[in-house]
């Protein structure tokens, strides 16, 4: 195993799969947890069943965490078995407590799946392939299609880089910061929000998406979810938040091909 993943594996055993004091994860500080984002956040966790078949023998979860959100137990309950492939035993460890006797478990490597190829009727895989080197994105890839059986879909969560509509708000983050006097160690911190910081992560473009990993395999480029985290913790209050996120939710479903590849998160089909 390389260091990164080394490093990568151990952060999640040590620190984003322990609890904290409010029962939540510490990964969950990643997530806009406020009662007023909590319709949009739910809504847009269903949409991956937007690019999944949802019966079959055996669901792969690739990266799979704790399955920490009650959404993410919808994804297999159409499945005989939901295997929860991570790097982390502690993401395991918590998964089993989480889903039971629903769920298979094994420690691997999610860029050298340990599985027979067209093993899965569907796969998910979320927040997980951007801790990989960008070099080995199209390997996790190529091995989510190698073990889905033919006829069937995955449905892969990940955030691009430096997405447009991110790059709109940063200069009125900016100015909102100036206004209400916020010190520059503050931003530090809120720099690093949307990434699970303190360990490795590389994102990709829609560009590269489509030439590194949609000449290998079909795949279509989904809306998830448009705003990040920073931008829904800047942007939306509670008066008026939830009706605003209401409308966000609305303009991604009716011009998916320009929220899935200008928000924060695409959801991405892969059509076997
Ligand atoms: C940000 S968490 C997301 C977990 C879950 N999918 C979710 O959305 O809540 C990333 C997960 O991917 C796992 N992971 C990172 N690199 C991995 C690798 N090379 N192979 C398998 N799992 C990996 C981590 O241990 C962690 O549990």
């Amino acid at each position: 195993m390389t260091d990164t993943k080394q490093k990568v594996r151990e952060f999640y055993d040590e620190i984003g799969w322990q609890q904290e004091q409010d029962g939540h994860y510490q990964n969950a500080r990643y997530e806009d947890l406020r009662p007023v984002s909590r319709e949009y956040i739910h809504r847009t966790r269903l949409r991956v069943m937007n690019g999944l078949i949802p019966t079959g023998k055996f669901l792969l979860d690739a990266g799979s965490g704790p399955v920490q959100y009650d959404e993410y137990k919808t994804y297999s309950r159409g499945y005989q078995k939901r295997v929860c492939l991570d790097i982390s035993i502690q993401a395991l460890r918590e998964a089993r407590n989480r889903i039971g006797e629903h769920g298979l478990f094994v420690v691997g490597d999610l860029a050298n799946l340990p599985f027979k190829k067209e093993s899965f009727d569907g796969a998910v895989s979320m927040h997980a392939i951007h801790h990989l080197a960008l070099a080995e994105h199209p390997r996790a890839y190529g091995e989510i299609h190698r073990v889905l059986a033919s006829g069937r879909t995955a449905a892969i969560v990940n955030g691009w880089y430096e997405p447009f509509l991110s790059r709109m708000a940063e200069p009125l983050i900016g100015l909102m910061r100036r206004l209400s006097g916020r010190s520059e160690k503050k931003k530090k911190e809120w720099s690093t929000e949307d990434d699970p910081s303190g360990t490795f992560v590389q994102k990709m473009t829609p560009k590269w998406l489509k030439s590194e990993i949609g000449s290998k395999m079909d795949l279509e480029i989904k809306p998830w979810r448009s705003l990040s985290t920073r931008i829904l913790r800047w942007f939306v209050r509670p008066f008026g938040g939830r009706a605003f996120l209401r409308f966000v939710f609305w303009l991604e479903s009716k011009f998916p091909t320009f929220f899935a590849e200008n928000g924060q998160y695409p959801l991405i089909v892969i059509k076997k």
